[in-house]
C-alpha cells in the first residue's frame, strides 16, 4: 500500500528520500513522487527507478517529503501520483488512507471555482489545507482545521514553500512514525526507511499531529502539546536486506528455523508443561474463564487462525470460531461478550479490516488480543493485550515465516489455555518438547529444497491445481493454494479432502494436478482414499507426506517428505514444501516473486 517518507535536517534530502522510497517498495505501489524544499516536485508513474532517472543533479535541499502510491482513486498515472498541491501551488501533501467524503468536498469546491488536476481524494485534502492556509494561519493550524472537515483515514505529511523549514505530519487510522537522529528527523509509514539512520522512534497515535523542524519535533493533539515516549526499534537495517538470496521470499523461508526459535524463546515452561506469555499475563485470569474465542485475520493470517482453531480446541476444549476480518466487521456480534475474546492475527499489524474488527469487538465489550509481528503497529497498540511473533521483518508480499510464526504463537496460546483447564502436565510437557524440536525438523526440510525445485520444474507450466487436506492439514490446503495464486499466478483451489466427491472431482484430469497433504496422521487412511480416487480418474498427485511412508511413492506421481512430529504441529512442517514449490514454480516462470502484480504487503485500506 502507499508509503510516506520525510526528512528534515542538514543533509541533502533527495538521496535520503529516494532510499526511503526504495525501502518502501515492498509494500506495493504503482507511482512515486517527491517534493524537496526550494526545488519543487517530481512525480512519475511506475517504479521508483523511473522517478530516480528523472531527478536532475541540482535537485537538492535540506527537507522533503516523498510517496509511493498504490492507486485507489484514479489510475496509476503521473497526475495522480503524490505530492498534490493547493490552488496557489504553495503547499505539498503526501497522503495514505482514504478521504471518504472527498466527492462531496470536491463538488463543493468546484462550485466555488476550484479546478482539479487529478482524480484523487488527496488533492481534495491538499486544496482544503490550502484554503485554510490562505487565511493567514501557520501550516500546522491550517492542517488541523482542514482535517476537521474530512471523514476517513490518513497518514499525511505536508510542506509549504512559505515555511520551508517545517514538515507537518498527522495520523488517523494509517501508520506513521518519526525517526529521531542527532541532527535530523525522519518520517515514514513503517520502520524500514528509518532503520539505516536511527532506531529511535516516536509512534504517532490516531488524532495526533507533529511539527518537525531541523532541530525540534513537537507532537500535539488539537492544540495541546503532548510528551511522547521515544522507543527503540529492535530490528536493524541489515536484517531487512536479502542476505545473498535472490529473493526475499526464499530468504524468509530459509529463516524459518531461526524464526521458530525466536518465537518460542523463553516462552516454554518444560517443567510445568505450559507456555509463559508475558504479553498475556495481565489478562491471564480472564483467559482462564473465557468460553469462546473468535479468531480473525485476512489471507494467510486467517488460515493461520484456522490452524489455531484446531490447536486450541484440541488442547483446551475452548470453542473457537474463525472469521475473515472483512466479513466479521459487517456481521452482527452475538453471544456473551464478557466470556468471549477476539484474537486478531496480523503480520503487519496494520490490516484495515482486522483493525476495524478489533474496534467493533471492543465496542461490544470483548477482550481483544493480538498476534502481531510488527512491534508498535496499530493492531499491537489497539488490542488489550497480545503476543509478538518475533519473526523479524517480512518483506516479500507472500507471508511465509510470518505465517509459521503465527501458528507457533497460536500453539503456545493453545498450550496455555489447555493447562489452565484439563490438559495434564505430562501431556503439556510432551507438547512443549514437540514444539522445541520443530526448528531442527524445518532445517531438514530446507536441506532438501533442491528436490522441491526439481519437482516444481516438472509442474511449472500447469494452469490449475487443487490442494487437499483433512483435519490439521485442512488449513494448509488453503494456505498452499493461496501461495500458488499470489506468487505463481496459477489458479489453485484449497479443499477439504472429504469434499472432493461433492464437486471438485469433476475437475480432475491429467492437466489438473492435486497437491495432497498426506502425512501419516490420525486421518491418513481417509485422505489416502481420496488420493486413490483422484488417481483412478487420471489425475496427477504430488503428495506431501511424513518420512517412512514408502507407500506414498507408489500412490503419488511425486512425493515431498517432511519429518514426523505431533500431528497437531505437522502444519508447520507440511506447509514448507508448498512454500518452496510455489517459489520455484514462480522462478521458473520468471515472475516478480517478492512483489506480485496488483498486491501490497500491508493492506491498509478496506
Ligand atoms: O499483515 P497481515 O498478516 O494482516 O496481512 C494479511 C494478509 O494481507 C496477508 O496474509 C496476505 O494474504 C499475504 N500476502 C499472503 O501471503
Amino acid at each position: 500500500m502507499c508509503g510516506i517518507v520525510g526528512y528534515i535536517g542538514k543533509k541533502n534530502a533527495t538521496p535520503i528520500l529516494m532510499q526511503g522510497l526504495r525501502a518502501l517498495e515492498y509494500r506495493g505501489y504503482d507511482s512515486a513522487g517527491l517534493y524537496v524544499a526550494g526545488k519543487g516536485v517530481l512525480k512519475r508513474a511506475g517504479k521508483v527507478d523511473v522517478l530516480a532517472a528523472a531527478i536532475p543533479k541540482e535537485f537538492s535541499g535540506n527537507a522533503g517529503i516523498a510517496h509511493t502510491r498504490w492507486a485507489t482513486h484514479g489510475p496509476p498515472t503521473e497526475k495522480n501520483a503524490h505530492p498534490h498541491t493547493d490552488t496557489s501551488r504553495t503547499i505539498w501533501v503526501v497522503h495514505n488512507g482514504i478521504v471518504e467524503n472527498y466527492a462531496e468536498l470536491r463538488e463543493a469546491m468546484i462550485q466555488r471555482g476550484t479546478t482539479f488536476e487529478s482524480d484523487t481524494d488527496t488533492e481534495v485534502l491538499a486544496k482544503l489545507i490550502g484554503e485554510e492556509y490562505g487565511m493567514g494561519v501557520v501550516l500546522e493550524d491550517a492542517v488541523t482545521r482542514a482535517l476537521k472537515k474530512i471523514n476517513g483515514t490518513y497518514a499525511l505529511a505536508v510542506m509549504s514553500e512559505r515555511e520551508p523549514d517545517k514538515i507537518v505530519a498527522a495520523r488517523l487510522g494509517s501508520p506513521l512514525l518519526i525517526g529521531i537522529a542527532n541532527d535530523a528527523y525522519f518520517l515514514a509509514s513503517d520502520a524500514t526507511p528509518i532503520l539505516p539512520h536511527t532506531r529511535r522512534v516516536i509512534y504517532l497515535d490516531d488524532g495526533e499531529l507533529s511539527i518537525l523542524s531541523p532541530n525540534a519535533c513537537m507532537v500535539r493533539r488539537e492544540f495541546e502539546t503532548l510528551s511522547k515516549k521515544i522507543e527503540v526499534l529492535e530490528w536493524d537495517a541489515e536484517t531487512a536486506k536479502k542476505q545473498g538470496h535472490e529473493h526475499f521470499m526464499l530468504k524468509e523461508i530459509m529463516e524459518i528455523p531461526e524464526v521458530i526459535k525466536n518465537t518460542l524463546r523463553g516462552r516454554l515452561d518444560f517443567n510445568e508443561g505450559t507456555s509463559v506469555l508475558s504479553g498475556l499475563q495481565n489478562v491471564a485470569s480472564r483467559l482462564a474463564n473465557i468460553q469462546r474465542i473468535i479468531i480473525t485475520g485476512c489471507g494467510s493470517a486467517y488460515y493461520a487462525g484456522l490452524a489455531g482453531k484446531n490447536l486450541i480446541e484440541e488442547f483446551s476444549g475452548v470453542p473457537v470460531e474463525v472469521e475473515i476480518a472483512s466479513e466479521l466487521r459487517y456481521r452482527r456480534f452475538t453471544g456473551d461478550s464478557k466470556h468471549s475474546i477476539l484474537l486478531a492475527v496480523s503480520q503487519s499489524g496494520e490490516t484495515a479490516d482486522t483493525l476495524e474488527a478489533i474496534r467493533i469487538a471492543k465496542r461490544h465489550g470483548m477482550l481483544t488480543l493480538g498476534i502481531v509481528n510488527v512491534v508498535g503497529s496499530s493492531i499491537a497498540r489497539e488490542t488489550d493485550a497480545g503476543v509478538y511473533n518475533h519473526a523479524g521483518p517480512e518483506i516479500s508480499v507472500a507471508s511465509t515465516k510470518g505465517f509459521i510464526s503465527q501458528i507457533i504463537v497460536l500453539a503456545l496460546i493453545a498450550l496455555m489455555l489447555g493447562r489452565q483447564r484439563s490438559l495434564q502436565k505430562a501431556k503439556g510437557r510432551g507438547l512443549a518438547r514437540f514444539l522445541s524440536e520443530l526448528p531442527e525438523k524445518v532445517s531438514e526440510i530446507l536441506g532438501r529444497k533442491d528436490m522441491v525445485a526439481e519437482v516444481a520444474k516438472r509442474y511449472a507450466s500447469m494452469q490449475n491445481a487443487l490442494c487437499i487436506g483433512r483435519k490439521f492439514q485442512y488449513p494448509v490446503a488453503f494456505e498452499g493454494a493461496l501461495k500458488l495464486k499470489e506468487v505463481a499466478y496459477l489458479h489453485a483451489e484449497g479443499y477439504g479432502a472429504g469434499e472432493m466427491k461433492h464437486g471438485p472431482l469433476a475437475l480432475i484430469e491429467s492437466s489438473v494436478p492435486t497437491i495432497a497433504l498426506l502425512p501419516m496422521d490420525s486421518v491418513y487412511e481417509k485422505t489416502r482414499s481420496n488420493v486413490e480416487e483422484i488417481r483412478a480418474r487420471g489425475g496427477k498427485v504430488i503428495a506431501v507426506t511424513t518420512e517412512g511412508n514408502e507407500a506414498a511413492a507408489r500412490l503419488a506421481d511425486d512425493v515431498l517428505f517432511v519429518p514426523t512430529t505431533h500431528e497437531a504441529f505437522l502444519p508447520v512442517l507440511t506447509v514448507i514444501p508448498l512454500q518452496l514449490f510455489t517459489y520455484y514454480i514462480a522462478k521458473e516462470r520468471g515472475l516478480p516473486i517478492d512483489k506480485p502484480r496488483n498486491l501490497a504487503k500491508s493492506v491498509t485500506v478496506e
